[in-house]
C-alpha cells in the first residue's frame, strides 16, 4: 500500500502537490472546504477544517497530515497530535505562522532582525508607537490575513479605529501588531525545507514584487544580490527552520533595506507563492520537496536548473471568456514557458494561475513570462 498524505485545504497549493505525489507513487488525499475547489481532483473529503471531528475523521486514514494554508485552529491541531497523528508542520511550529504577534516575540528571542514592532491594545498605544516612528506605521491583524488583507499603513490611530473597536469587542487578551513602516529597497524570500529529523535544503533567495499587497512576480535568484546578503538570507532561513522546529517547506518573507540589511516580514510553513518558480526552475520543486520533507524522505536538490527563472502570477484572469479560451494563444506565445492554472473562476485580483520561464538572459526570461501571462488578461 502506498504512503498516504492528507492535505487540509483544497486550494492551489494542494492542487500543485498532486502531480509530484503521483510521480512518487504517494497517495495524496485532500480535505477540501467545498466541492469543485482547485484540488478537487484529489479531494476525498469535503468539510470544515475548523471542526475537530471532521479533521480527525479525515486524518484517520492517512499517515501524515499537512496543509494548504495555516488556518487550522490550534485546538484542532492539538487534538490530532493527541490522537497520535503525525502532523507536519506541527502545532508548536505552526503557531508562529498563524499569529504574527507570537512570531514577532519568538523571532526576537531567536535574535532575528525585524522591523520595530509592538503589540497594541488601544488607540493610545497605537498613537504612542506612531509618535515614536515619524507618525507612520503598519498595523496588522495578527491572525487570518492573506494577500495584504489585514495589513494597513496608518498615519493616525483613527485610521485603525475599526480594528481597535473589534479588539475591544473581542475582549481581553487580544492585540494588534504594529510595525515601523520599512522603507525597503525590495522584498525577498528565502525558502528552506526541513525534515522531522532536522535535515535541511535551502533554495536561492528570490526577489518578490507585490502589487496592491499581492505577489505579482518572482525573480529567482534575486538579481544583483551581494554574496554576503545571500549568505545572511540563508542563515536566517535555517535559523528559523531549526529554531521553530519547522517541518516541510518554510518561506521567510524579507525586506532588504536601503542600507543592505535584511528584516523578517513574515513566515509561511507550506509551499509559498515565492517558490512557484522552483517547479520549473529547480532540480526539485517546492511541492515535491514539501512532500519529501513531511514524510521524512531524503530531500531533493534545490539547485536552479538555469541561471534565471521568472514567475508571473495570473491575477484576476480573463475579463471575457475562460482560462481555457486563452490557453492556445498563451502556449503559442512562447514554447519554453510553463503555464500553471488553478481551476478557479476569474475574479478581479484573484490568483488563478501563474507562468514560469527560465533561461540565461534575465530580460528575455522576464519578457517571455510576462507575455505569456498577459494572454490571460
Ligand atoms: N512593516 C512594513 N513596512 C513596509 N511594508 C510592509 C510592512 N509590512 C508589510 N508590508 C507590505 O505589505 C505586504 C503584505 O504584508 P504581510 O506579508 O505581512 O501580509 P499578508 O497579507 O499576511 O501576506 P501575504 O500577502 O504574503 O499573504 C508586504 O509584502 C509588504 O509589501
Ligand atoms: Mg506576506
Amino acid at each position: 500500500m502506498s504512503v498516504r498524505i492528507g492535505v487540509v485545504g483544497g486550494g492551489q497549493l494542494a492542487r500543485m502537490m498532486i502531480a509530484p505525489a503521483v510521480e512518487l507513487g504517494l497517495d495524496l488525499r485532500v480535505l477540501a472546504e467545498q466541492p469543485g475547489m482547485s484540488a478537487a481532483l484529489a479531494a476525498t473529503a469535503v468539510g470544515d477544517y475548523r471542526d475537530i471531528d471532521t479533521v480527525r475523521a479525515f486524518a484517520r486514514d492517512v499517515d501524515v497530515i499537512t496543509f494548504d494554508h495555516e488556518h487550522v485552529p490550534q485546538p484542532v491541531l492539538r487534538a490530532l497530535v493527541d490522537a497520535g497523528v503525525a502532523v507536519h508542520p506541527g502545532p508548536d511550529a505552526l503557531q508562529f505562522a498563524q499569529d504574527k504577534l507570537l512570531m514577532r516575540a519568538r523571532l526576537a528571542e531567536l535574535g532575528m532582525p525585524q522591523p520595530d514592532w509592538a503589540a497594541v491594545t488601544d488607540a493610545a498605544g497605537l498613537q504612542a508607537f506612531l509618535d515614536a516612528h515619524d507618525g507612520r506605521a503598519v498595523v496588522k491583524t495578527p491572525r487570518g490575513g492573506y494577500d495584504g488583507k489585514g495589513v494597513r499603513v496608518v498615519r493616525s490611530a483613527e485610521e485603525a479605529e475599526d480594528w481597535i473597536r473589534a479588539l475591544a469587542e473581542a475582549g481581553a487578551g487580544d492585540a494588534l501588531l504594529v510595525e515601523e513602516l520599512v522603507a525597503f529597497r525590495r522584498e525577498l524570500a528565502q525558502q528552506v525545507a526541513r525534515t522531522p529529523a532536522g535535515d535541511v535544503a535551502s533554495y536561492a533567495v528570490v526577489e518578490t514584487v507585490q502589487r496592491d499587497g499581492v505577489c505579482a512576480e518572482v525573480i529567482a535568484p534575486a538579481p544583483h544580490t551581494a554574496a554576503r546578503l545571500e549568505v545572511v538570507a540563508r542563515e536566517i532561513g535555517l535559523a528559523i527552520a531549526h529554531g521553530l522546529g519547522v517541518t516541510g517547506m518554510l518561506a521567510v518573507e524579507l525586506f532588504e533595506t536601503e542600507d543592505e540589511r535584511l528584516l523578517v516580514n513574515e513566515l509561511a510553513m507550506r509551499p509559498h507563492n515565492s517558490g512557484h518558480w522552483s517547479q520549473d526552475g529547480a532540480v526539485t520543486g517546492q511541492f515535491e520537496q514539501h512532500l519529501r520533507a513531511v514524510l521524512g524522505l531524503p530531500l531533493g536538490d534545490p539547485s536552479p536548473r538555469q541561471p534565471w527563472a521568472v514567475m508571473v502570477n495570473i491575477l484576476g484572469g480573463p475579463t471575457e471568456g475562460t482560462m481555457a479560451d486563452r490557453l492556445p494563444a498563451a502556449l503559442a506565445e512562447h514554447a519554453g514557458a510553463k503555464v500553471h492554472t488553478y481551476g478557479k473562476d476569474p475574479r478581479p485580483g484573484r490568483k488563478v494561475g501563474h507562468v514560469t520561464a527560465v533561461g540565461s538572459d534575465l530580460d528575455e526570461v522576464c519578457y517571455d513570462a510576462r507575455a505569456v501571462a498577459a494572454q490571460f488578461d
